[in-house]
């Protein structure tokens, strides 16, 4: 199956209006990308900005993180129906940050993930393994027990209608990534998984790659079979990195 690749940059805290024009500007007119999805991740007072600068373009935007509230007394949270207000095509949910500064378990990335596809929002759901789980060999039952807690939550009707990013948290932000054999070693297992419970949901499955992706790395990285992508972090905030990652993915 031939699965349209897609590119996503996670701004992280980044940013402030002034600086992100010049790098939604050029987003906007980039061109020669049509093969490819392509969204940026900003932080939620961008998510207008970003709207008035790309609607008219092919690259789409999305949020970082989603309340698992609908609304109410919840200071400081964004619902999914606030972020479909902003007509945000992705939303993170389990990035690793979170899970390790916010106490975002694995139940409650599922419920998150679940908010957003109530919304029509697709969630990209970010799985990985630390450099100690890693070295223990229990990559394989962590990121299994990460999924396994998401599908329980969206059921597995909307299996089709997640994307999952693998991102070892022992690469991210540390300029260390996996090697393209240990990522497509990990993707091939995750898509299995999937396939288990739904073949066909597994087939058209997009799973991105994330952890120091790089113009130097990439291309290996989205050579391997069961890479459909990159989530990119740091190289995101530079246009002409993040364009040339993204031309690498075509
Ligand atoms: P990085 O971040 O590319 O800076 O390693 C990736 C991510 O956190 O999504």
């Amino acid at each position: 199956m031939n699965r349209k690749q897609l590119v996503v940059g996670n701004w992280k805290m980044n940013g402030s209006l002034s600086d992100n024009e010049a790098l939604l500007d050029g987003l906007a007119v980039a061109d020669g990308l049509s093969e490819l999805d392509i969204s940026v991740c900003v932080p939620y007072p961008y998510l207008a900005q970003a709207r008035e600068r790309l609607a008219a373009g092919i690259i789409s935007w999305g949020a970082q993180n989603v309340s698992e509230h609908d609304a109410g007394a919840y200071t400081g949270e964004i619902s999914g129906s606030m972020l479909a207000d902003f007509e945000v095509s992705f939303g993170l949910v389990g990035h690793s940050e979170r899970r390790s500064f916010y106490a975002d378990d694995n139940e409650l990335v599922g419920i998150k993930a679940r908010k957003l596809l109530n919304v029509g929002i697709t969630p990209i759901v970010c799985v990985g393994e630390t450099f100690k789980q890693r070295e223990a060999e229990e990559t394989f039952g962590i990121i299994s027990a990460q999924l396994e807690a998401v599908i329980e939550r969206i059921g597995l009707e909307n299996l089709g209608r997640i994307v999952l990013a693998y991102e070892p948290v022992w690469a991210i932000g540390t300029g260390l990534t996996a090697s393209p054999e240990q990522a497509q070693e990990v993707h091939e297992y995750l898509r299995g998984q999937v396939a288990l419970l739904d073949e066909a949901a597994a087939r058209s499955l997009r799973i991105l790659y994330g952890g120091s992706v790089k113009p130097d790395n990439a291309e290996k990285l989205f050579r391997q079979a069961d890479v459909d992508g990159g989530l990119i972090g740091g190289a995101s905030l530079n246009l002409i990195d993040f364009l040339t990652i993204c031309r690498l993915a075509t």
